[in-house]
């Protein structure tokens, strides 16, 4: 028996591929859901979009710090692969929940597999920087989905487990992707906001708030909860709602997330995943935290990183939000494999005996 563990709504469209992948390959596999995410629109559509069945476990740990939501995984998960007893768990990504699984497996000596191995920020102030060195050096074995993550887990002396595998999201980026949106008719600056360091402060926030007036051209933005709830606490709802140029909408699902990145001729993001998806899309990307992510995308212009508090960063980035087109298929980066990393993943699994 093989245990995905996830709780997250990038994990949901990472585990898909991977899902489909060893049930092809008729292996026995069980999810838990950790119930970090539990709005509809931040679980539920995920599984039944992509195919993958809601017949698991869910442990709802909910909202709260990061030691609370830790903690209740933690709670949850031992109990449950106490029962399981599985040969292999396999973890996503660098959430809370990704750390609790990380933990309760060593604690269980379940061999562990990890999805996005070797990622590195080098910021300790970023909350997801713990949880992938913790799980990284927890796990028996690393999917990285490009060079610069296996560099980063060599340095660390991690090299013998870190295989290059390619990014699992682009996998299910070809998996699901065709269809433009029905929703807009003409290209977008698409937006999402969600993260910590974005929403922790009405300073931040406020910057951010005038970097969207000062963009030119009608944003969409399906917007995290996190973010709407930090928006209204902080007094800033009506603010944000009187800019005319941005749509406001309900996080959506990825069939319409990756239909509007296919109409968008920019995309302004804080998210690790959406930044890395712009490259799949065919918008370049302006990248609202300073941190270092997708080392080749950032090198090749790809990604610009603006800091919204910074006069100087914000009139560069203008000048690349106005520059910004939509790219043929033919000239986008590429490299993040060739879509097929769910199979490669198994094989390595099969390799190295692990399933
Ligand atoms: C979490 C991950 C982050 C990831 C993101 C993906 C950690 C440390 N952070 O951030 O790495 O990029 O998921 O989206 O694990 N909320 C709801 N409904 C929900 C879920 C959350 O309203 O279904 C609200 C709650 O007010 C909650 C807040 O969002 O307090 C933050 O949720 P949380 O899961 O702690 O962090 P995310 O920002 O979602
Ligand atoms: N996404 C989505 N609907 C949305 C916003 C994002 O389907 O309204 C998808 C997005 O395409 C990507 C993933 O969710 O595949 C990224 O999740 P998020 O930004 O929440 O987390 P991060 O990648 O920063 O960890």
């Amino acid at each position: 028996m093989i245990v995905h563990i996830v709780g997250n709504r990038p994990q949901f469209i990472k585990l898909a591929p991977l899902y489909h992948e060893l049930q092809r390959r008729n292996y026995e596999q069980c999810i838990i859901h950790s119930g970090q995410h539990y709005d509809a629109n931040l679980s539920d559509i995920f599984f039944e979009e992509l195919g993958i069945p809601q017949s698991h476990t869910n442990l709802q740990v909910g909202s709260g710090s990061h030691a609370e939501i830790t903690a209740r995984a933690m709670l949850g998960l031992e109990t449950e692969l106490i029962k399981l007893a599985p040969q292999l768990i396999i973890l996503y990504g660098d959430t809370d929940t990704t750390l609790a699984g990380a933990l309760v497996a060593a604690k269980l000596n379940i061999p562990t597999a990890h999805v996005e191995g070797g990622i590195r920020t080098y910021h300790k102030d970023n909350p997801e920087e713990s949880n992938r060195v913790v799980t990284d050096h927890l796990s028996d074995i690393l999917f990285c989905s490009d060079k610069a993550s296996v560099e980063c887990a060599q340095k660390e002396g991690l090299g013998e487990k870190a295989f290059l595998t390619g990014d699992i999201m682009y996998d299910t980026f070809l998996l699901s992707t065709g269809k433009e949106s029905q929703k807009v008719q003409e290209d977008i600056i698409l937006m999402t906001w969600h993260r910590q360091e974005n929403t922790a402060s009405k300073e931040r926030m406020e910057s951010i708030i005038r970097l969207i007036r000062r963009l030119e051209g009608n944003i969409v933005c399906p917007l995290h909860p996190r973010t709407q709830k930090c928006l209204k606490n902080y007094g800033l709802w009506e603010d944000i709602m009187s800019i005319k140029h941005l749509e406001i909408i309900e996080p959506v699902g990825y069939l319409e997330m990756t239909a509007l990145m296919q109409r968008a001729r920019l995309i302004v993001t804080d998210s690790g995943g959406v930044s890395k998806e712009s490259s799949f899309a065919g918008a370049k990307c302006l990248f609202m935290v300073d941190l270092d992510v997708w080392d080749d995308l950032v090198k090749s212009g790809w990604i610009w990183k603006v800091n919204p508090e910074c006069e100087g960063s914000i009139e560069a980035a203008l000048s690349f939000a106005k520059a910004a087109e939509r790219v043929a298929k033919e000239d986008r980066p590429q490299y993040y494999g060739d879509g097929h990393a769910a199979a490669k993943m198994v094989d390595l699994l099969e390799k190295y005996s692990y399933v």
